[in-house]
């Protein structure tokens, strides 16, 4: 927090539902009455809303729903994730951005998050489709003590978060298409990139990228992918707020990543395998030059989907054509 207006929306934060006096305000921003009142009328231009009681003080009431660091900041309860935001109406991709700041040192928990991305990237060098508003498009950098070979997990532990956090906005249990495709109703909703810049045995930075369709409405969709692809919006007959969004998925990362640093990969393993799609099913695959099927029976701690043959082998697909 830097600018004497994210240090009032976070004063206002902290003092949620009560009222706070303007000589309370003005001596914590060491800053005149006077000041802190063109402060507050600026606030409201932006769609901040105030309750303003003579000899009380002011109230916030309500937030604009417009993405910005300071909406993000503002109801955001995390400990680390998210405290600085790094906020972009449009950008190349905030994967990048990310990256930037982590090579310059950005902390751990730094989010950058776009409204648009006019080069938005996917998995294996693909493009992703997101140069509208109608998505959340964000990254955040990591810099978890783990080694390098332990990392597929946070991909997975990610998969695992944003599946929770559709489900818990939505009531719809979303599923987990191996690797790392989020599906509503069959068609992919949000999608992971996972970026990583380490020595042999130590971590520098993880970049964790996350793209998910809210609001699209079917036009809004790239002809090339329409069939494949859904929204929040599409699948639930509901707009969503993106700032509540992210700051859910946030606040449930946060929480699950420290988890795992605890406690280990068991419990992620087991949450992917609740929402994995096609959970012991029979699949049809091919893997290198090999043609086969089984029964998926899990994820194995370093991302490999687990397959069982018609004879009770066990083999681990680290990189297969699934015949879905
Ligand atoms: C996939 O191919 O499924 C992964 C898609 C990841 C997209 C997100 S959107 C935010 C972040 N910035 C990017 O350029 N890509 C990721």
């Amino acid at each position: 927090m830097s600018s004497t207006r994210e240090k009032l929306i976070e004063l206002l934060a902290s003092q949620a539902n009560t009222f706070v006096s303007g000589q309370w305000l003005s001596n914590q921003l060491q800053l005149s009455r006077t000041a802190v009142w063109k402060q507050i009328k600026q606030l409201e231009a932006d769609g901040y809303r105030f309750q303003a009681v003579p000899n009380k003080g002011y109230r916030l009431i309500e937030t604009p729903k417009k993405v910005s660091e300071n909406t993000l900041f503002w109801g955001l309860s995390t400990k680390w994730l998210g405290k600085v935001i790094d906020h972009y109406e449009e950008i190349s991709s905030t994967q990048i951005i990310a990256s930037q700041h982590a090579q310059s040192g950005g902390q751990e928990g730094l989010v950058v998050v776009a409204e648009k991305q006019t080069a938005g990237k996917g998995r294996l060098n693909r493009a992703w489709d997101s140069n509208h508003h109608n998505g959340v498009w964000l990254s955040f950098i990591l810099r978890p003590n783990l080694i390098p070979s332990h990392a597929p997990q946070l991909t997975l532990l990610t998969a695992t978060v944003l599946a929770r956090t559709i489900e818990k906005l939505t009531g719809v249990k979303p599923s987990i298409k191996w690797p790392n495709d989020i599906l509503l109703n069959d068609r992919k909703i949000a999608g992971i990139l996972t970026e990583m810049q380490a020595e042999q045995d130590a971590i520098h930075h993880v970049i964790i990228g996350i793209g998910i369709n809210i609001n699209h409405k079917e036009s809004d969709f790239d002809a090339s992918i329409m069939k494949r692809a859904t929204s929040l919006a599409l699948e639930t007959d509901k707009q969503y707020d993106k700032r509540v969004f992210i700051q859910t998925l946030l606040e449930l990362f946060e929480g699950q990543y420290e988890a795992f640093l605890s406690h280990g990969f068991t419990p992620v393993k087991a949450s992917w395998e609740s929402y994995a799609y096609r959970f012991c099913d029979v699949v049809h695959y091919k893997a290198g030059k090999e043609r086969a099927k089984g029964k998926i029976i899990g994820i194995a701690s370093d991302g490999a989907l687990m397959i069982e043959d018609a004879l009770g082998n066990t083999k681990h697909l680290h990189s297969a054509e699934i015949d879905w």
